[in-house]
């Protein structure tokens, strides 16, 4: 005889329902093979988190303006007030697929816009190690933030890895070496465009850029969809469904991989 349930069919459909749901909240982090790294990205993310409500309520009266497509205004003084405490981080689905991308690209050089708390930058560095070695460099305008991202990164035993660079992007940005195979770019939406071009250059054919938020601030996003959604980008570019949006773009010209190796 098979084995049979103790448990009435209600209270199992309940229990697999629950079980499923946890499974896709501990899913993206089983892509992570280390648990030093896994145990500070999973604190950061409940950190995060526990800052929704606080963003929700910041983005309440701006629901208006977002649900009739227009774009809202990100002031500098947001950034080093409201922000300056804020995550904002990548989801940990999208940070896994960020992960995977990067490994899929061996990525050796990644350059993240929007460094934060190093949430995203942790992943990314977990990738370059992963995948042999390599760099990623992270920049972030609030020195707090680049403080304590700097710290996240050394508690996740990955310093080796990163370099943060503190400033505006698209000063710091300036001076690149080598070529980049990932750019993400998730500071805030005026930024965009221009951090795109200012790394295109260094970008090989198939590299890669993931940018965050193009569907909740999609007005904010225009020129930057149009943009790179043209072929005389030298980009092709899909957005993937996750959270409110993410453009993956990936680089058809440039210098092919063959070329570097
Ligand atoms: C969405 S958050 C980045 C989140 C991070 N990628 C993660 O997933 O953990 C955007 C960050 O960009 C930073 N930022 C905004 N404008 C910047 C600029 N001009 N240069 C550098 N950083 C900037 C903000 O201070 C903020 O911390």
């Amino acid at each position: 005889m098979g084995h049979e349930s103790a448990r009435p069919p209600a209270q199992e459909a309940k229990s697999t329902l629950k079980n499923q749901a946890m499974n896709r909240l501990t899913q993206p982090f089983d892509v992570l093979g280390d648990d030093r790294v896994r145990r500070v990205l999973r604190r950061l993310h409940e950190e995060a988190a526990r800052q929704t409500p606080r963003l929700l309520l910041h983005y309440l009266p701006k629901l208006p303006a977002l649900l009739l497509g227009r774009p809202i205004r990100f002031r500098s003084s947001d950034i080093s007030g409201f922000y300056a405490d804020k995550f904002i981080a990548l989801e940990p689905a999208q940070a896994a697929f960020c992960y995977l991308a990067a490994r899929a690209l061996r990525a050796k050089t990644i350059v993240e816009f929007g460094t934060s708390f190093g949430v995203s930058t942790i992943w990314l560095a977990a990738a370059v190690r992963d995948g042999g070695g390599g760099k990623v460099i992270g920049t972030e305008i609030v020195p707090d933030k680049v403080a304590r991202a700097r710290d996240h990164v050394e508690e996740a035993g990955l310093s080796q890895w990163v370099e943060i660079r503190q400033g505006d992007a698209l000063v710091t940005l300036r001076d690149l070496d080598g070529d980049v195979d990932l750019l993400l770019n998730d500071g805030f939406p005026e930024l965009a465009l221009d951090v795109v071009k200012l790394v295109a250059p260094r970008m090989r054919a198939g590299a890669a850029v993931i940018t965050d938020n193009v569907g909740t601030f999609k007005a904010n996003y225009t020129d930057y969809m149009t943009h790179m959604t043209s072929p005389e980008s030298g980009f092709q570019t899909a957005v993937v469904p996750f959270k409110s949006g993410t453009a993956f773009s990936v680089r058809s010209t440039g210098i092919s991989i063959q070329d570097l190796e």
